[in-house]
C-alpha cells in the first residue's frame, strides 16, 4: 500500500492566472524531484466567472517559456476541498479572507499564503489580470517558482 499522498490546492479569484500558474509550476517541480506519486495537486477559483474555461493565454505563454504546460480546466472551490486537501494556498489577503468565509465547519485544511514561502519575502502575489501587462505574468511566474520550490523543500 502506498502511503497517503500529501495534497495541496492553489486558489485565486478566477483560477485563470495565478493559481493555474502555481499549480503547473508545483506539478513540474514535483515531477522533476521524482515525487509525482507522493502528491495530489490541483487549483480552483473563489468565484464562478471562468468555470469550465482554460487558463489565461498570457499565463499559458509565460509557462511555456519555462517548458511547463497546463491543461487545467477552471473550477470553483467546493466544501469538500476543505477536508480533501492538507493545504489550501491563497495568493493575497483577500483570497484568504474569502477562503475563511467560505470554509465549512468541518474544515481541516491549513489556509496559507503561498508568498509566506518566498525567500525574497514578497508576501502577496498580485493579480496580473488588470492591467494585464505580460510582465506582470512573468513576475507571478517567478514568485510561484520561488515559493513552490521553497514549499516543496520544506516538505522533504
Ligand atoms: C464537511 O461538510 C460539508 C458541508 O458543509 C460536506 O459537504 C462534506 O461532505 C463534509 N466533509 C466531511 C469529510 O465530512
Amino acid at each position: 500500500m502506498a502511503s497517503k499522498k500529501k495534497s495541496v490546492l492553489f486558489i485565486c479569484l478566477g483560477n485563470i492566472c495565478r493559481s493555474p500558474i502555481a499549480e503547473a509550476v508545483f506539478r513540474h517541480q514535483v515531477k522533476e524531484a521524482g515525487l509525482e506519486d507522493k502528491w495530489y495537486i490541483d487549483s480552483a477559483a473563489i468565484g464562478t466567472w471562468h468555470v469550465g474555461g482554460r487558463a489565461d493565454s498570457r499565463a499559458i505563454k509565460c509557462l511555456k517559456t519555462k517548458g511547463i504546460e497546463t491543461d487545467h480546466i477552471v473550477r470553483q472551490i467546493t466544501k469538500e476541498d476543505y477536508t480533501k486537501f492538507d493545504i489550501i494556498f491563497g495568493m493575497d489577503d483577500e483570497n484568504i479572507g474569502d477562503l475563511k468565509e467560505m470554509a465549512p465547519k468541518n474544515s481541516t485544511a491549513q489556509l496559507k499564503l503561498l508568498g509566506e514561502y518566498d525567500p525574497e519575502h514578497i508576501r502577496i502575489i498580485e493579480d496580473p489580470y488588470y492591467p494585464g501587462n505580460y510582465e506582470d505574468f512573468v513576475t507571478v511566474l517567478e514568485q510561484c517558482i520561488r515559493c513552490c520550490k521553497a514549499f516543496l523543500n520544506s516538505e522533504l
